[in-house]
């Protein structure tokens, strides 16, 4: 049988390259999506991989969520924790809704999606959580308190649960991704993105299926001693 993986924000972006790429190499895959129906039944309709609309900072939506998959599809054995929102400002212009937006989805999301999917793979002694923090929560970013504290936050949860999944066979890990070519990087202006690229040491923005091979790679039945990592991704932008 082969393994299930449900990937958050799985039908754009990043999100879509990991689901692509997971399908691709034998898994199950399934991809959830928080808001744009059209891209998700575009999606679907191009790759025949299945997309189920719930907002993943709602934490009883996560729940009946992964019920439902769990009753249509089958068991989820590999978790990906992809969906995420910017709502960037300096502090002193950021709003306490653009705080919590992002807190909750971003790494609210993580939890919720954990508690739904974790207890199954540690009954069953498989599993693989991986959970896409990214480099601003590594560094720290002009303009983004909410966002890189939540990042920040996904490191140190896939830390925490790792050792709490270790001994029953459930790994997890993040990757930290540097500037990706997707719509949420497009949308920084564009003299502010141009100083960014300038000091990435490749020379170029990332590409989503650069990030889907990690995924791809940590998600595999081979890789059961990797736990706790954090894979960075950034074209040399940050070495941590
Ligand atoms: N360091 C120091 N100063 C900076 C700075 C930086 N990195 N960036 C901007 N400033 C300064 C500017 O020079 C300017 O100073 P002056 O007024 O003295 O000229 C001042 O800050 C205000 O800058 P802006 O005009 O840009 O201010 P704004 O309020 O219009 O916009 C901002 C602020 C929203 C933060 C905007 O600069 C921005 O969008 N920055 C990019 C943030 C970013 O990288 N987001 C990543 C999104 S993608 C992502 O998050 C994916 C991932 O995981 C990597």
């Amino acid at each position: 049988m082969a393994r299930i993986a449900v990937v958050t924000g799985g039908t754009r972006g990043i999100g879509a390259a990991i689901s692509r790429l997971l399908r691709e190499r034998g898994l199950t895959v399934v991809a959830n999506y928080g808001g744009n129906d059209e891209k998700a039944q575009a999606f679907t309709k191009e790759t025949g991989i299945a997309a189920y609309k719930w907002d993943v900072g709602d934490h009883q939506a996560c729940l009946d969520g992964c019920a439902k998959i769990e009753s249509e599809v089958g068991p989820i054995d590999v978790l990906v924790n992809n969906a995420g929102v910017t709502r960037d400002g300096t502090l002193h212009k950021m709003s306490f809704d653009d705080w919590n937006e992002v807190m909750r989805i971003n790494l609210g999301g993580c939890f919720n999606m954990a508690k739904a999917a974790f207890p199954g793979m540690r009954e069953r002694g498989w599993g693989r959580i991986i959970n896409i923090g990214s480099i601003n929560g590594q560094a720290g970013q002009y303009g983004q308190v909410n966002y890189a504290a939540a990042k920040s936050g996904i490191h140190g949860f896939t830390k925490a649960l790792a050792q709490e999944g270790a001994k029953a066979g459930v790994t997890v890990n993040a990757i930290a991704p540097g500037y990706i070519d997707t719509d949420m990087v497009a949308a920084v202006p564009p003299p502010v993105l141009e100083k960014i690229v300038a000091k990435i040491p490749v020379g170029r923005l990332g590409q989503a299926e650069e990030i889907a091979r990690g995924v791809a790679f940590l998600a595999a039945e081979d890789a059961g001693f990797i736990t706790g990592s954090t894979l960075s991704i950034n074209g040399g932008q940050h070495m941590y």
